[in-house]
């Protein structure tokens, strides 16, 4: 049973309980429970009509909150057999391999067909509508596993009328936010703490001199922080133009001193920046030569940047904070950033409530 496994992971210390996430369990344990019922009716249940299907569950709430964590408990816990867990991208990217496959007739109706042999509970994780093709499947697509019985749990980091919120048409997905928000249990993982961040606390977040061992650092830093080896690419808007990070996942945003400073970027991008991440990832930070006037400054405008809006940083850096800046240039505002810098790095700044991301 579900609830009983997760009492027993906070009594073994392998959790540490959270009020917030047994709300979700309490949520989850009834669902499991009218899953294996209606298993238990079986084929009978089935012929006596659809009644039998529960409503699914969406999870949502900031990052490290333990909803892949809860998802997963409650899959491995399901009596039922035809179950399946993934990814949201990688399910996307089959439904579209399907759709390619399949062309002509009702093919939204044949994929879910197909997919309900499989499996009648779908847990998807991390649901999140960055294009438009998704967008303009999805209730379709939800619809059609649910007339044929599917049940599906899904967590994302927004609730169902925040998701591709800065998309294209996005009063095209409208539909579908009111179907997430009707034909779902939408619950919230409100629970204060990271516990992602629990585990990089001790860790060096600005770490010196450059060279594969900061390389190998930082690498070690981000899987922790994003459970990927590599993030995926992303554009932000920004003033009506966009600005391209190299690779995302999971609120953190990986760039290079050179991508980050080095290129005319200007404050509303750091703002833009700051509002879309939780943590900035800038590696190869050099120590500035009087040439470099325009990077030093961009470096003073994103720590500030990161620091007014309360965000991590990761990075790895010629030089520690105090000596990053050559003397004599930029005095007064290079204390400023060394401070921070510094301050930055506290396990309190980690440490401390995360921000709405
Ligand atoms: N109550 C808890 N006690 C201890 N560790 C926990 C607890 N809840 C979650 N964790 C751990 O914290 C880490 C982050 O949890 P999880 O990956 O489930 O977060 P998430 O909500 O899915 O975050 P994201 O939105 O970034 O995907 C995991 O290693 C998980 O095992
Ligand atoms: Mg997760």
């Amino acid at each position: 049973m579900l609830l009983d496994s997760y009492a027993e992971k906070v009594r073994e210390g392998e959790l540490r309980g959270d009020d917030a996430q047994a709300i979700v369990v309490a949520q989850l344990g009834r669902l499991a429970q009218a899953l294996d019922a209606r298993e238990r009716r079986g084929a009978i249940g089935k012929l006596l009509g659809k009644n039998g299907t529960p409503k699914g569950i969406y999870i949502y709430g900031d990052v490290g909150r333990g909803k892949t964590m809860l998802m997963d408990l409650f899959f491995a816990e399901l009596l039922v057999q035809a179950k399946q867990r993934i990814h949201f991208h990688a399910f996307m990217q089959d439904i579209h391999k399907r759709r390619q496959a399949l062309k002509d007739g009702d093919v939204m109706a044949q994929i879910a067909k197909d997919l309900s042999k499989q499996a009648q509970v779908l847990c998807l994780d991390e649901m999140q509508i960055s294009d438009i093709a998704d967008a303009m499947i999805v209730r379709r697509l939800f619809q059609a596993l649910m007339a044929n019985g599917v049940v599906i749990l899904t967590t994302s980091n927004l609730p169902p009328d925040q998701l591709y919120r800065d998309g294209l048409n996005r009063s095209l997905f409208f539909p579908a936010i009111k179907m997430l928000e009707t034909r779902f249990d939408v619950v919230a993982l409100a629970s204060p703490t990271d516990y992602r961040l629990g585990r990089v606390k001790a860790w060096e977040s600005f770490v010196t001199p450059l060279g594969p061992q900061a390389d190998a650092h930082v690498q070690k830093v981000w899987e922790r922080l994003t459970d990927v080896p590599k993030g995926e690419p992303v554009e932000i808007p920004v003033l009506g133009r966009s600005l391209r990070v190299p690779e995302s996942a999971h609120g953190c945003a990986r760039f290079t001193f050179a991508e980050l400073c080095g290129a005319p970027l200007g404050p509303p991008d750091y703002l833009a920046l700051a509002s879309h991440f939780q943590t900035i990832f800038v590696e190869d930070i050099p120590a500035f030569k009087t040439s470099q006037r325009n990077e030093a400054k961009r470096f003073v405008l994103l720590i500030d940047t990161l620091y007014d809006t309360k965000r991590h940083l990761v990075a790895s850096s010629a030089q520690p904070p105090e000596r990053i800046y050559p003397q004599g240039d930029h005095r007064f505002e290079s204390a400023r950033t060394i401070s921070r810098l510094q301050e930055m790095q506290s396990a309190a700044w980690w440490g401390q409530k995360i921000v709405e991301t």
